[in-house]
């Protein structure tokens, strides 16, 4: 009875869905039943989760830009999506410091350019709209941001994501609040995410497999840093109950949800390293990484994400203990990459077990209602 079963049979519009995140998020519609289409620019990576698990030949797969408003257009037009869930974005926070005007003009420009053809649609649709965390000005306290604190940025990704909540706000408010709009719209924030099937640059998890594998060891440059760290199918699980939730409480619609770990769950670079080290195989004493100080850019200090909201008006609350979301990613990574494991059977396989503990857990998007 997940998310009610609400998924099966309905076409569901993923952007990003050769990334990391859209690639876990088509497989779980996929196997919810959904009939999935995809746009994205490229296959960001090589390898891909989305190349290892054969996701083209189960979908409708587009290559574009979501900054060319005339093709998104005519792919939605046709599709029809029942549900959107717009990920595509320039998601690398080292890249924003190499290419900040591609960063800001996707991140931003393409979030106007869905919004604009999504005021145009003329059947009832869903779309949920992904930003980050790093969409609030970080003041560098150790309380959770709530939703209604103030949006910023002092870097370019982060400013590209605060840039895109205020062209939400204000398309939300010129064309679909009161507007006889046939679409409702959900905001999602979520932190950093790990787990298996990651290939993107500069990300510490993805550093230590690809190292490792190697026969190497990996470079770490924040090692007291804490982070909020979380298995990718929670901010998921997350984004689509809220897709399923507003279906029928139009009083959310146009609302921002937090998705993050528990507090408790924040552990230090050093501590997540060590931690996949051992999930890896190697021994305690073993030398897995070597601290460097010459960081290449500015990192933004500790933000937390207070998710009182989403418990409040959605029930949701994250699954997974933090030894789990290690096992869940460190295990994925050993698998695949030292034991020869299939990446699509690996994925689903976690995606069940994952499941299995949210509905043992009473997770309520296990029971689809609230
Ligand atoms: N991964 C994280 O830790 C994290 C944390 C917070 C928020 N997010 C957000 O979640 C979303 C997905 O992140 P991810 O880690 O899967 O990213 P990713 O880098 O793995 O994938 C990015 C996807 O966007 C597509 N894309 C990039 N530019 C595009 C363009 N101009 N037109 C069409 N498609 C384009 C790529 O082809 C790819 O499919 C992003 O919006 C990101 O900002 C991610």
């Amino acid at each position: 009875m997940s998310f009610n079963e609400v998924y099966s049979g309905k076409r569901v519009l993923v952007t990003g869905h050769t990334g990391f995140k859209g690639s876990w998020l088509t497989m779980w519609l996929l196997s919810l039943g959904a009939e999935v289409c995809g746009i994205s620019m490229d296959i960001p990576t090589a390898p891909s989760l989305f190349e290892m698990a054969g996701l083209e030949r189960e979908i409708e797969h587009h290559i574009a830009d979501v900054r060319d408003l005339d093709a998104l257009a005519l792919i939605i037009n046709s599709f029809r999506p029942d549900f959107v869930f717009h990920l595509a974005a320039q998601a690398i926070v080292s890249r924003s410091y190499q290419d900040p005007v591609n960063t800001v003009t996707t991140n931003v420009i393409g979030m106007a350019c869905m919004l604009d053809v999504l005021r145009r649609c003329k059947w009832p649709c869903i779309a949920i709209l992904v930003t980050s965390d790093k969409a609030y000005e970080n003041v560098e306290w150790l309380w959770g941001y709530r939703e209604t604190d103030r949006i910023g940025g002092r870097d370019i990704y982060s400013a590209s994501k605060g840039c895109a909540e205020l062209i939400i706000h204000a398309y939300y408010h010129s064309f679909f609040r009161d507007k006889g709009s046939t679409v409702r719209i959900g905001v999602t924030r979520a932190g950093n995410v790990i787990g298996g099937g990651d290939w993107a640059l500069d990300r510490i998890v993805v550093d230590c497999m690809r190292a490792w594998s190697d026969g190497g060891i990996v470079t770490i440059r924040n090692p007291t840093a804490t982070r909020p760290w979380q298995h990718v199918l929670e901010p998921l699980s997350g984004y689509l109950w809220l897709g399923r939730v507003l279906l029928n409480r139009s009083a959310l619609d146009g609302e921002a949800f937090n998705f993050g770990p528990r507090t408790e769950q924040g552990r230090t670079v050093i501590e997540v390293v060590q931690a996949l080290g051992r999930q890896w195989g190697f021994s305690n004493d073993a030398k897995i990484y070597q601290v460097v100080d010459n960081a290449p850019f500015n990192e933004a200090g500790l933000l937390n994400l207070n998710c009182d909201k989403a418990l409040f008006h959605l029930k949701w609350e994250p699954t997974l203990s933090h030894e789990e979301c290690i096992r869940f990613t460190g295990g994925w990574y050993r698998s695949v990459l030292k034991e020869g494991g299939d990446a699509r059977v690996l994925t689903m396989a976690q995606l069940d077990e994952y499941q299995g503990l949210a509905s043992h857990r009473q997770r309520i998007w296990c029971k689809g209602t609230l």
